[in-house]
């Protein structure tokens, strides 16, 4: 079986990805290629495009060995026999599911650039995430017999999470690859398992059909998301009754049927994937003809917005019932720590409502600045500063939204000595030591918690 693997797609998960295969694979000669010149010098350089822990090392072993960057698709799709397929599959934005479908332009643009350049057999392997059903629509379009060539598809999901995508795939709890039950099939989904062999241990490469290995990605996002929407409906519940969310979350992951993991209250869930796939899988439900199960996990969306909602409501309400013309500094812009993504942040979100009760917004963020610029772009009263102490000083309150631990070893007497009295600090992840901090003389409103406060 050929050696030669190209990856359509370098970005937040066919880079990693592809740097760990070549990595771990040194017998195979792995390329990736994108439309994005930019995208591609970034790769070939010591400045990534995408910050991830551990990430650089990995390209720097393996770059310029048997891992190279082009944005010459054509060419190197004649030149492989493996392809994988990780391009953007966003929300649609307009027409039939807007809101809600996926929207496959540039995959199935993909799929159709396969055809005309293919001269061989080829795999193609579907990484991105999709819906049900689209590994059908890709063989039909790819086998439509103009060509003597034959395109076998799987779908071999990725689980990473960012922040950690190079632990990820070193030790993935699980490696999904789905396939036909037929002999070109089973062949095709051999030869991703021997991939994955060089590094992960079998029992734990699972082999499926096509649907359930495509469902099984949108279910996994949804059923994690659901769990951060069901701690957060309670945390609601918590502070209308003086209960605490980090005890009854502790109390309960205690049950080993529950689990302890991923019961985080926060300000809300964000990310490239959850409500991107959750949309998704309603979608597929509503197209299937199931409401109820569509309404079901629309659910889960619904409570991540009123979350982020209630945030900005009780800042409002806690803060005497007017932001106009307070300064507010925001903790942390990306939609988790340890990245420098911001997609579907819920800072996003809580900036724009803060913007509308005419709050002057002062973000900071030690890695997603660049791209809060271009989130905020046009709101008014929006101020960028890297430095926490100066986006601190003169403001009426401190909201944090994302959890990095630096935040957590700041000198908040310094910082409550330069802030407007009475200093209020709205907790969105419970990161910070809230009693210290109320000692120190903040107000301080965490999710889930009472409220310790002086006023
Ligand atoms: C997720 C899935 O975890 C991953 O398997 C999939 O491949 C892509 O989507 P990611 O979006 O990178 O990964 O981040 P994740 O760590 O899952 O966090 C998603 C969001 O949920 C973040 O905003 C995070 O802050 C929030 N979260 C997570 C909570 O609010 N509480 C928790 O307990 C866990
Ligand atoms: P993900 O989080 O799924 O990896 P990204 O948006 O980070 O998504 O990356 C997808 C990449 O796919 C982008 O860099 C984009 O330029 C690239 N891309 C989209 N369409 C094509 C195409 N037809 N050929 C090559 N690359 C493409």
């Amino acid at each position: 079986m050929s050696r030669k693997i190209l990856c359509i797609g370098a970005g937040y998960v066919g880079g990693p990805t592809m740097a760990m295969i070549a990595a771990r694979c040194p017998d195979y000669q792995v390329t990736v290629v994108d439309i994005n010149a930019a995208r591609i010098k970034a790769w070939q350089s010591d400045r990534l495009p995408i910050y991830e822990p551990g990430l650089l090392e990995l390209v720097r072993a393996a770059r310029g060995r048997n891992l190279f960057f082009s944005t010459d698709v054509a060419a190197q799709i004649a030149a492989n026999d493996i392809i994988f397929v990780s391009v953007n599959t966003p929300t649609k934005t307009y027409g039939q599911g807007a809101g809600k479908a996926a929207d496959l332009q540039y995959w199935e643009k993909t799929a159709r650039e396969i055809l005309a350049h293919a001269k061989t057999d080829k795999i193609v392997v579907e990484k991105s995430t999709l819906p049900v059903r689209t590994a059908y629509a890709m063989a039909r379009i790819l086998n439509t017999g103009e060509k003597d060539v034959h395109f076998e598809v799987l779908s071999n999901p990725e689980f990473l999470a960012e922040g950690t995508a190079v632990k990820d795939l070193e030790r993935p709890d699980r490696v999904l690859i789905g396939g036909r039950d037929n002999d070109r099939g089973r062949q095709a989904v051999q030869a991703l398992v021997d991939i994955y062999a060089h590094w992960v241990p079998r029992e734990r490469i699972l082999t499926t059909n096509v649907w359930s290995s495509e469902l099984s990605k949108l279910a996994a996002n949804a059923l994690l998301a659901q769990r951060v929407s069901s701690v957060n409906s309670l945390s609601a519940l918590c502070e209308a009754t003086e209960a605490d969310i980090a005890e009854v979350t502790r109390a309960v992951g205690m049950d080993s049927r529950i689990g302890s993991r991923f019961l985080q209250a926060s300000v809300g869930f964000g990310g490239s994937c959850f409500q991107k796939d959750i949309l998704n899988l309603v979608y597929l439900c509503e197209h299937y003809g199931l409401p109820e199960v569509a309404a079901y996990w629309e659910q889960v969306i619904k409570i991540n917005e009123y979350q982020q909602d209630r945030f900005v409501r009780n800042m409002i309400a806690r803060m005497f019932n007017t932001l106009s013309g307070k300064r507010i500094a925001v903790f942390g812009f990306a939609f988790k720590a340890h990245t420098g993504d911001t997609r579907e942040s819920p800072a996003i979100r809580v900036c724009r409502r803060l913007a509308e009760e005419r709050a002057e917004v002062v973000v900071t963020d030690p890695q997603a600045l660049g791209n809060a610029a271009h989130d905020l772009e046009g709101l008014p009263g929006i101020v960028l500063e890297p430095d926490p102490y100066r986006a601190a000083a003169g403001a009426h309150a401190l909201a944090i939204l994302t959890e990095w631990p630096e935040y957590r070893t700041l000198d908040f007497a310094r910082i409550h000595a330069g802030m407007a009295k009475p200093p209020f600090l709205f907790d969105g992840r419970n990161l910070l030591d809230h009693q210290a901090l109320y000692d120190l003389g903040f107000n301080v409103f965490s999710i889930g918690r009472a409220p310790r406060s002086h006023v």
